[in-house]
């Protein structure tokens, strides 16, 4: 197996499969562009557990992803895509860099939920892109950018929902997009989704559960993974 590609916090190998590839998660993690580093046991396969059952959640809702199968505790076989540069950010609530670009008070409920997007590219700090950024840079096409505000809209519909259920609120999150090889027509739902790139907090006292409580130093960052993954699981059969 070939590695082909190593970020902060997960590994791509090419496979016998030209468009398969096989994806592992880490326990690293990383915050602030890289600045701030640690290792943390379990993460990658709590992070792999948590994306996967949102990933059966979301195909269930006819948003392909580009998982294959499952193989062990941190790996996974996913189709391969051509990643778009582009993190697409959901927020349901105001928090981070919303709430410090605009003043919003974090926790307060966005009167819809708003969609930002956000140029993945480490020298340049993963600036914020407006819609016409995105165009003059020729990273994605008007009906993509059309399909994939469409695709998150539902996607944030469906986590919401399920996070509420599971005992918890949605306050945002990432997603990248890749467009399906070998044809590079369709575009899929890629990356991963887990407390790394979303912020989760408890539904009745708030409390912070992703990886904001590395970031800020909170503690406990497994263990409110971990309660993540209890709550979500517990509620993933029977939806
Ligand atoms: P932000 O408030 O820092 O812009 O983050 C918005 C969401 O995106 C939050 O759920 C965390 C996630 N995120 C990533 O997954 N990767 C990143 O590099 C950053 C900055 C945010």
């Amino acid at each position: 197996m070939n590695i082909i590609y190593e970020g902060k916090a997960k590994r791509l190998y090419s496979t016998d499969e030209p468009n398969e590839i096989l994806m592992e998660f880490k326990d690293d993690a990383t915050a602030f562009n890289g600045k701030k580093k640690a290792v943390f046991e379990n993460k990658g396969l709590i992070n792999k557990r948590i994306t996967l059952i949102l990933y059966r959640l979301l195909e269930k809702s006819g948003i392909k992803t580009h998982f294959v199968r499952d193989i062990d505790d941190t790996r996974c076989i996913v189709r391969k895509v051509e990643i778009i540069p582009l993190e697409v950010v959901v927020r349901n609530v105001a928090a981070g860099s919303l709430s410090k670009r605009t003043g919003l008070e974090e926790g307060t409920q966005l009167s819809e939920p708003m969609l930002e997007f956000y140029y993945k590219k480490d020298e340049l700090g993963d600036p914020m892109l407006a819609p016409t950024h995105i165009r003059e840079l020729k990273l994605a096409t008007a009906e993509e950018m059309d399909d994939i505000g469409k695709k998150s809209a539902v996607i944030n519909s469906v986590l919401t929902e399920f996070f509420a259920k599971s005992g918890f609120r949605l306050v945002d999150f990432k997603l990248e997009f890749g467009r399906e090889e070998p044809e590079r027509k369709n575009i899929i739902l890629a990356d991963e989704i887990s407390p790394d790139s979303c912020r989760i907090w408890d539904l009745d006292s708030g409390e912070i559960l992703d990886k904001d409580r590395f970031r800020r130093d909170l503690g406990d960052v497994m263990e409110s993974y971990q309660r993540i993954l209890e709550g979500i699981g517990a509620h993933a059969e029977n939806s």
